[in-house]
């Protein structure tokens, strides 16, 4: 496994691999890595000849400073376990390799962008498209890899692919979760045990939710199910949440009859803090960890059973 810094010395490597007719897979990320990333490793090791992986923090995504600060780096750690998982060539830039100056563009996406994430993390979308399209210049995948639990994220780099006209096919990974149902994150690093337990009443509530449609248990007001998601979730007291959408799976339209015919994704944010017996200050005062989730609801259930 490579190990290279220089964005000149990647584009030599990797047009060598091409000049030799195989396949790039990429994954981008921004270290710490888990089993989540490893799901990804794995695709793109069936799928493509080169496996190539990015770690960079990227600064220009995230809109609190804090939460930059704090975000974890375990470069070698992570470097160890790709050469584990069969990862051909890391890319570890530094930020004035990726930004030798301000990146001043602004991208628009759209309706795409201002809802969920965009919405609650002002400039996250323009500072990802910034970073994807750089590693797409430099990389130039066949195909990239990514998790679905950025759900919303992957979206936008669709739209970032068709508006740029990126020769990159989107490999699109399946949420990997601990045995609690908890989806895997890098930001989980910061939970002690406890908080991860109670974390994993976020996935049972999706889970609850989506079983209850089956079920024909819940009408098809879509408000009064988001509000039923957040109190439910919220009943825990290490739990606070911050949205709850129902949103059209391709569209991200937010949907306001659960009978129509197009796949739908519950999609949430929740903070997960320390217990104080309801006495939450606000999330932002304790800083607490800000975790997102999505689950499918699948449709013939809500067809063939939802009757109000
Ligand atoms: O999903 C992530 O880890 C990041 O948003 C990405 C795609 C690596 C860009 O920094």
């Amino acid at each position: 496994m490579e190990v290279v810094n220089s964005k000149n010395e990647l584009t030599l490597l990797v047009g060598g691999y091409m000049n030799d007719a195989k396949t790039i897979g990429f994954v981008p990320t921004m270290g710490a890595l888990h089993e989540g990333h490893l799901s990804l490793v794995s695709a793109a090791k069936k799928n493509c000849d080169i496996v190539v992986v990015s770690i960079f923090v990227n600064p220009t995504q995230f809109n609190d400073p804090e939460d930059l600060k704090r975000y974890p780096r375990t470069p070698e750690q992570d470097f160890k376990l790709l050469e584990e998982w069969g990862c051909d060539v890391v890319f570890h830039p530094s930020v004035g390799e990726i930004y030798p100056q301000k990146d001043m563009r602004e991208f628009d996406f759209g309706y795409i962008g201002t809802i969920m994430e965009g919405a609650k993390r002002p400039g996250h979308f323009n500072g990802v498209a910034m970073i994807v399209s750089k590693l797409f210049d430099i990389v130039r995948p066949n195909k990239a890899f990514f998790g679905m639990k950025d759900f919303q994220q992957i979206v936008i780099v669709k739209k970032l692919i068709e508006l740029f006209k990126y020769k990159v096919e989107i490999v699109e990974c399946p949420i990997v979760r601990e045995k609690s149902g908890l989806a895997l994150s890098s930001r989980n690093k910061f939970l002690s045990e406890e908080q991860k337990e109670n974390a994993s009443h976020i996935y049972k509530t999706l889970k609850k939710a989506v079983d209850n449609i089956a079920a024909s248990k819940v009408n098809s007001d879509v408000n009064k199910l988001k509000k039923w998601i957040a109190d439910e979730i919220n009943r825990n007291p290490f739990l606070e949440t911050e949205y709850v959408e129902i949103v059209d799976n391709e569209t991200l339209q937010i949907i306001t009859d659960l009978k129509d015919s197009t796949q739908k994704r519950v999609c949430v944010a929740v903070y997960v803090g320390n217990d104080t017996q309801g006495l939450f200050k606000t999330a932002e005062e304790e800083k607490k960890i800000r975790l997102i989730d999505n689950i499918l609801i699948n449709n013939t259930h809500i067809e063939n059973t939802l009757t109000e």
